[in-house]
């Protein structure tokens, strides 16, 4: 067997990311951080989602320079652009050429049910426009001109993994077999890490509260100050509890940075504070994300090698993505160009 054929029995994964820029110890533990292992393994794609981006007003100088920052830090967290497709989403023009398409597979009442456009409209009255609303169809896109088997989301975007297998699901019984049905995909090694100030809630970079969350490129001093301010409780205990929300969740993320347990980490601080624990997470946070944010800063010094990666991964996926839109075209009876 070739090592093509081999290469086309790999199940595929594909992931948008939307250019935000800023990404958070809880996207790296939650998620990023099993993508490097999962390239042995799988067919990965993974696409910087610029298209989507716009459908809430961006400044183009941040959105232009995000775009790079997302693709150098997922680079610098394991991701190989030999082994997998990484690349930007408006550089390859199928996205928006089976958007339409599918748009015409896809149900008003459906869209109008989209719990992320519910939100999103609310939050910006002054700009439902057309994009937010058909967000979701672009995604399934994104997802479906990749043949994807396994789609890598949050909670938060499982509704719109299952709006695209019901627009396959629609098309496919209209026009025989065209898309591959995706999975919504949980990593089992994912771990859910919450706010150091509210630590019943997710940890989000948009909480207005700057020493809630993380994020990869955080200075050292900044790091250590945010852990030591972290809220717990007034147990002394370094251990797992109910109502110790704070507690537990600096008992993961010291666990997850140290590769340790959580019951070698109670044991390791049997005895001793929350003073000494706090900084001591602190410190193996800084440790954890050092060669990230180096291999970043390194990475965004080295314009012509990102461009070089983002150019190989839009004529890869260009390639792919042009294979499923021909043949949709067909199934549709557009006249072949
Ligand atoms: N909607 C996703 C988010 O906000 C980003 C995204 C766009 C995506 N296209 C995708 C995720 C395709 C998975 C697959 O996070």
């Amino acid at each position: 067997m070739s090592e093509n054929t081999i290469e086309q029995k790999k199940k595929t994964i594909f992931s948008g990311v939307q250019p935000s820029g800023k990404l958070t110890l809880g996207n790296y533990l939650g998620a990023i951080r099993n993508f490097g292992p999962l390239q042995e393994e799988y067919n990965c794609i993974y696409c910087v989602v610029d298209m989507h981006a716009i459908t809430v007003r961006q400044d183009p100088a941040t959105l232009r320079r995000q775009t790079l920052e997302v693709l150098a830090q997922y680079i610098a967290c394991g991701l190989d652009p030999d082994k997998s497709t990484l690349f930007i989403q408006s550089h390859v023009p199928a996205h928006a050429e089976l958007a339409w398409v599918l748009s015409c597979y896809t149900m008003f009442g459906e869209l109008s049910r989209m719990t992320q456009f519910k939100d999103k409209s609310s939050k910006h009255a002054d700009n439902v426009n057309a994009g937010l609303f058909t967000y979701p169809v672009l995604m399934a896109s994104d997802i479906l001109l990749y043949q994807t088997d396994m789609v890598p989301v949050g909670v938060d975007q499982k509704q719109h993994v299952e709006l695209a297998r019901n627009i396959a699901q629609r098309f496919n019984g209209v026009y025989s077999d065209t898309f591959v049905m995706p999975e919504p995909y949980i990593p089992q090694t994912g771990a859910k890490i919450m706010s150091l100030q509210e630590p019943s809630r997710k940890m989000s970079k948009s909480d207005e509260n700057q020493n809630s969350f993380i994020l990869l490129m955080d200075k050292p001093d900044d790091i250590m100050r945010k852990f030591r301010r972290a809220v717990t409780d007034s147990d002394t205990r370094v251990a797992r509890g109910e109502g110790k929300d704070g507690v537990n969740n600096l008992i993961s993320i010291y666990a997850l940075a140290t590769g340790k347990t959580p019951e070698q980490v109670e044991a390791e601080f049997e005895g001793k504070g929350y003073g000494d624990f706090k900084p001591a997470v602190g410190e193996a946070v800084v440790e954890l994300l050092r060669p990230i944010r180096e291999k970043t800063e390194a990475l965004l010094q080295d314009k012509g090698y990102l461009e070089s990666v983002y150019k190989e991964g839009a004529a890869k996926a260009n390639y792919l993505a042009r294979k499923t839109l021909d043949k949709v075209y067909r199934k549709v009876g557009f006249v072949k160009r």
